[in-house]
């Protein structure tokens, strides 16, 4: 590939790959490898982008990151420092985020199917928000409120039939997803009547996320749009008043050279141009605007070094590269079909002579991180170091083959810091009981 840089990265004196000051092959045989890389001042970047826009237009707001992109301690601590609230989908996030001390009223649950004890966990953590997804969930927050004598302050998320351009398997602001009440089928009108009935809800407003890794502001503007003529309607109708609109997140970034995102900041003021003239044409008060960036905060910051293994050469037909991980560090090319670029990190600049597929290790076929890899000839002992796998790496990392997960480092102003510990074999068979 030809080498296009992200944040910090650039290729040292004596031509290595470094990111955020620090040299990539120091990095890979200081803490082993597989090994991501964060480049920190790329995540507080992204993070003072998004709020400088809201400041500049003047518009209340919160942007929340997207947890679920990387939920660690570590980068709980680094948004909480940056201001940023925060959005987790689990008890599993939500109690990363207090051993991190991140402040639990900017916290905002999210979920098609929180749990009971989810829940209770949220109330007597005393969270922010709960972002109400269906009509069962309603039942059982209010059940769970009662119980405990306490209110909470809610979204609803509705799904207002917007199709964004991205792969069908992360889709979800559609009609047939199993997230959110339909705008256009009654539903979520429906749920602001029983949410607004009940004294246990505060209902301050409304959510909706319309999909991932999308390019465009057409989608945006139009739920922003949908859902802002609809609270035209609902304050007439039903005297709901939003305080709130949450649009939450979605947007693109750049994992090879044929993606083409627009800085965050304009999808902000894509979605804000057109709140405000429905607010303004209608005499709405303008809400709080709330976005949940993930991948667009994390995802190009981080970077994953490999140690290059084994070589297998089909004639004609494809030269395997092997590397120390795999679908257990990124299941994301055999999930989605998702396309990364990679360098060899101690000669990126090195013009390519061969095409390669980056294989992982694990027993599956499918396990493959790059099918078509323009390389310089490398060899066994290299570090390649994949790019953008910041978001939805690690926390979709998993243990098939019972390959140990491995270890996260943030770097900045020459600097390295481990923030999550490579997994050790004893980690691996430590809930695993003996049956003699
Ligand atoms: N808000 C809500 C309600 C969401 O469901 C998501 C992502 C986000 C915000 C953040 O989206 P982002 O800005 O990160 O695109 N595992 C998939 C992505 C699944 C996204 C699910 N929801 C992947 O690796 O691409």
């Amino acid at each position: 590939m030809a080498f296009e840089s992200f944040g910090t990265m650039r290729v040292n004196e004596v031509g290595h790959l470094e990111i955020g000051g620090v040299d990539t092959l120091k990095l890979a045989q200081k803490y082993g490898t597989p090994l991501y890389v964060y480049d920190v001042a790329l995540i507080k970047e992204r993070a003072r982008g998004f709020k400088k826009t809201f400041e500049e237009l003047g518009v209340k707001a919160q942007v929340a990151y997207a947890s679920k992109a990387f939920s660690t301690v570590a980068i709980y601590q680094l948004m909480h420092e940056e201001g940023l609230s925060l959005d987790v989908v689990s008890g599993g996030e939500l109690f990363t985020a207090m051993k991190a001390d991140f402040p639990a009223e900017r916290i905002h649950f999210h979920g098609n199917n929180k749990t009971r004890q989810e829940l209770e966990m949220a109330i007597d953590y005393g969270i922010g928000c709960v972002v109400i997804d269906n009509f069962y969930e309603i039942e059982l927050l209010a059940d769970v409120l009662q119980e405990k004598g306490a209110r909470m302050a809610v979204l609803i998320r509705v799904t207002p039939g917007i199709e964004a351009h991205t792969h069908d398997y992360i889709l979800t602001g559609q009609d047939d997803s199993k997230f959110g009440f339909g705008l256009t089928n009654g539903q979520a009108e429906e749920a602001i009547r029983r949410v607004m009935a009940n004294e246990a809800f505060q209902l301050i407003g409304l959510h909706c996320h319309i999909g991932s890794q999308i390019f465009e502001t057409t989608g945006f503007k139009l739920a922003a749009h949908r859902i802002m003529e609809q609270l035209v309607v609902w304050r007439d109708s039903l005297d709901f008043h939003a305080e709130v609109l949450n649009l939450g997140g979605g947007f693109g970034v750049r994992y090879t050279a044929d993606d083409q995102p627009l800085p965050p900041s304009e999808y902000v003021r894509a979605i804000i141009a057109d709140v405000r003239e429905v607010a303004q044409g209608n005499a709405l008060a303008m809400p709080e605007i709330w976005i949940e960036p993930g991948r667009s905060l994390v995802g190009e910051a981080g970077t994953t070094l490999y140690t290059i293994g084994s070589r297998k050469e089909v004639p004609e037909i494809r030269k395997f590269v092997a590397v120390d991980g795999g679908m257990s560090d990124n299941i994301r090319p055999s999930l989605y079909e998702a396309k990364y670029d990679a360098v060899i990190a101690s000669r990126p600049l090195e013009e390519p002579d061969e095409t390669v597929a980056i294989a992982g290790k694990c027993c599956e076929s499918g396990d493959m991180l790059i099918w078509d890899l323009p390389l310089p000839k490398s060899y066994a002992g290299e570090v390649l170091a994949v790019f953008c796998t910041g978001a939805y790496g690690y926390s979709m990392a998993n243990n098939y083959n019972r390959i140990p997960r491995a270890a996260v480092v943030f770097v900045e102003n020459g600097e390295d810091r481990l923030v999550v510990q490579r997994e050790s074999y004893g980690n691996l068979v430590q809930l695993d009981l003996p049956l003699y």
